[in-house]
Order: C-alpha cells, then sequence, then structure tokens
C-alpha cells in the first residue's frame, strides 16, 4: 500500500511553557511507494516518533493530510487503518505465551479460533518462532521478543507495517541480525514499511529509501547511495557517514577554492567563503598539500583511520588502507580526492557543488 502525506504538521503545547508550541512535525510531504521500506533519520527530538505516530493515527494532525493508496485516511482511528505497530519496548504481554501474544489482537477482531491457529502458524513461520510458541516472554532473548512483537503486528494482515525503534534495546550484534531479520520479513511480505530509527548505519543498510530529518522537517529523501553522494546540506553531509565527513572553512580565490594556504581545486562561479567538507576516505597523502600533524592513529581491520590536525588546530580524519604508513607524531602533508569535494554555502549550509 503506497503512503503519501501532504503538508502535515503536528504542533504541541511547551509543557514547561504552554504558551510556546513546539512544532514536531513542520509541513512535510512524503511518498513511500508500494512494498518499499523507507527508513525515518534524524537526531533525538527531531520528530520522527511524532510523525509515525500522525502516520499511525495514534496522533492527530494540526494540518495537512494523510493518503493510503488512494484512501484519505487523515480521519480514520488507527484501528481503521489496518496498520501493524512495533514500538521500542516490545511491550509483549509477560503473562501470556508467544502464542497467546500473537492471537490477542485477532481475538479483539473476534477472528475465529481455527483461523487464529492457522494465523500463528503462518506468521510464526515467517519470523521464525516456529519452535517458541508455547514460552513466555521472559524465557526468550531479545530479538526472539522483538520477532514476536513483529509476529504480533503482522497477524491481522496489515497492509502498512510502523516501526518505532524497534532494535533499540538490543546489543550490537543483535541488533544486526534482528534488522536483516526485519528486512528479510519485509521483503517476504511485501509489506509498505517505515522504519524510524537515529542511526545512520542502520538506515543505510536495510532502507530503499531514507528521509532525514531535521528539526521538524523532511531535509532530504533518496537512496541510501545518493544521501550518502550527495547530500543535500550541511546536516545531511554531517549525519550520514562514519567517521562523520570533515568540514573546513574555505573560500574562493583566484579561481579556486582554499583552505588555509592549501588550494583544493579549481572553480569558478561562486565568492566568498564556503564550508568544505570531505570524508575520511576522500583525504590521502599529497606532496604540497595541507601541512598536518598525525595525532593518532587506529588499526582498524584493513585500515587506518588516522585523526590529523592542521597548522590551524582543525581536526581532521584520514582512513587509508593498511598499506600506507601513517605514524603518530609525524607531520605529513595530505590533499583531498578530486571530485569528492564538497561545497556548502557557509550561511545556510545548503549544498554548492562537488568538485
Ligand atoms: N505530547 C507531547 N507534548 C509536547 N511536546 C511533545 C510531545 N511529544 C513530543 N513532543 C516534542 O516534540 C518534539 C519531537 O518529539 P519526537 O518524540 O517526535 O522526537 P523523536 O525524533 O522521536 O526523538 P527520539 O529519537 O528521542 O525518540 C520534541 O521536541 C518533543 O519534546
Ligand atoms: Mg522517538
Amino acid at each position: 500500500m503506497r503512503i503519501r502525506l501532504e503538508d502535515v504538521t503536528v504542533k504541541f503545547k511547551d509543557r514547561r511553557n504552554p504558551k510556546n508550541e513546539v512544532i514536531a512535525v513542520n509541513h512535510v510531504n512524503l511518498e513511500v511507494p508500494e512494498s518499499k521500506l523507507i527508513c525515518l533519520l534524524g537526531p533525538s527530538g527531531c520528530g520522527k516518533s511524532t510523525a509515525l505516530y500522525a502516520i499511525s493515527g495514534l496522533q492527530e494532525l494540526t494540518g495537512g493530510k494523510i493518503y493510503f493508496g488512494d484512501r484519505d485516511v487523515t480521519k480514520l482511528d488507527t484501528q481503521e487503518r489496518k496498520i501493524g505497530l512495533v514500538f521500542q519496548n516490545y511491550s509483549l504481554y509477560p503473562h501470556m505465551t508467544v502464542s497467546q501474544n500473537i492471537a490477542f489482537p485477532l481475538k479483539n477482531a473476534k477472528w475465529k479460533r481455527k483461523d487464529i491457529e492457522d494465523r500463528i502458524q503462518e506468521v510464526a513461520r515467517i519470523v521464525q518462532i516456529s519452535e517458541l510458541l508455547e514460552r513466555k516472554p521472559a524465557q526468550l532473548s531479545g530479538g526472539q521478543q522483538q520477532r514476536v512483537a513483529i509476529a504480533r503486528a503482522l497477524a491481522k494482515n496489515p497492509e502498512i507495517l510502523l516501526l518505532d525503534e524497534p532494535l533499540s534495546n538490543l546489543d550490537a550484534k543483535l541488533r544486526r541480525s534482528t534488522r536483516e531479520e526485519i528486512r528479510r520479513i519485509q521483503k517476504t511480505t511485501g509489506i509498505t514499511t517505515i522504519f524510524v530509527t537515529h542511526d545512520q548505519e542502520e538506515a543505510m543498510t536495510i532502507s530503499d529509501e531514507i528521509v532525514i530529518m531535521e528539526d521538524g522537517r523532511f531535509v532530504q529523501q533518496g537512496l541510501p547511495q545518493e544521501v550518502y553522494e550527495q547530500p543535500a546540506n550541511l546536516f545531511v553531509a554531517g549525519f550520514i557517514g562514519s567517521p562523520t565527513m570533515n568540514f573546513f572553512d574555505g573560500r574562493f580565490e583566484d579561481g579556486a577554492v582554499m583552505v588555509g594556504n592549501y588550494r583544493v581545486a579549481a572553480h569558478s562561479g561562486a565568492s566568498g567563503a564556503v564550508t568544505v567538507g570531505v570524508r575520511p576516505e576522500s583525504v590521502r597523502l599529497k606532496e604540497d598539500g595541507l601541512r598536518v600533524k598525525v595525532e593518532i592513529v587506529e588499526l582498524l581491520g584493513r585500515e587506518r583511520v588516522c585523526r590529523l590536525r592542521t597548522e590551524t588546530g582543525e581536526l581532521l580524519t584520514m582512513i587509508t588502507d593498511i598499506d600506507t604508513l601513517v605514524e603518530e607524531d609525524t607531520q605529513i602533508s595530505v590533499g583531498f580526492s578530486p571530485g569528492k569535494v564538497y561545497l556548502f554555502e557557509a550561511e545556510s549550509g545548503e549544498a554548492l557543488a562537488r568538485i
């Protein structure tokens, strides 16, 4: 089922100062194509959960419209929207077995006993918990509980699956395997899914498309590779990628972009101050480049992560392959890979060019 948000806004009264308004979701538009998984990604407090609850019907809109397919669902109750919801704390009923947990929404919907039994077997197979059906939640690992929560959400055959930070209670390893699991389940069922997370790596690996949210607004929507390679602004550039992109104050001089005394590349068409961004993997050793001191070198499997400091005191990160020898407490000179340098308008942070 396709999802469309049209100019959706949600405002709250400020808890501390009721005269003030918090605009948690600020005039956002969104298209989620049928059978795709999109991640709503952004820092804490940017409005992700509020946007998701608005789509679920748990949160009333201040303005705008929501469509599932061609149907306007803006005024529909959550129960009428045919969605499956999974929250951060899986909220399973502790006194019920897995099987009873999954059956619960179906009983409420007055399904026949035989149909309920069949459906439990079916969703248990999809999320691979068939052998756990008679256990209580306390007898399951975090990842297994999470799969039960997803099974329960899928039980009523929803047309849309909404997940709010479903992996945040899991340790790193379980997070990885459970997110692969969610992706597999989503692909097998073909269910249109919105997955909320503040973890950019999670979003990059699981999504068909990513929507990046900043301060109530959707600042960019695109394929994972697009938001990585063509960030719309400084915020997206800094939020996506780990270690994060390096930023420098730059300026245009004689038809070139300069960082300190280092001539980054020829570029014309703009003037004045600019922010120069370069990802750690696009920093490399170069004679006559930017002079830096090597402060820390970390060996990370096949690569070296080097923390460098410029003569003007700015920190930057460089990633090199294992064969490039870089030693701590030495002076080196680095350059930026051509075509991999991002220019942003200093004031607004809007992307200007990649050179
Ligand atoms: N019921 C409410 N009343 C008043 N303000 C609220 C309410 N719910 C959320 N807010 C505010 O709206 C903004 C967005 O909150 P929201 O929970 O959607 O953020 P989030 O992106 O999900 O954050 P997190 O990653 O921490 O879960 C925050 O400033 C929050 O304080
Ligand atoms: Mg949230």
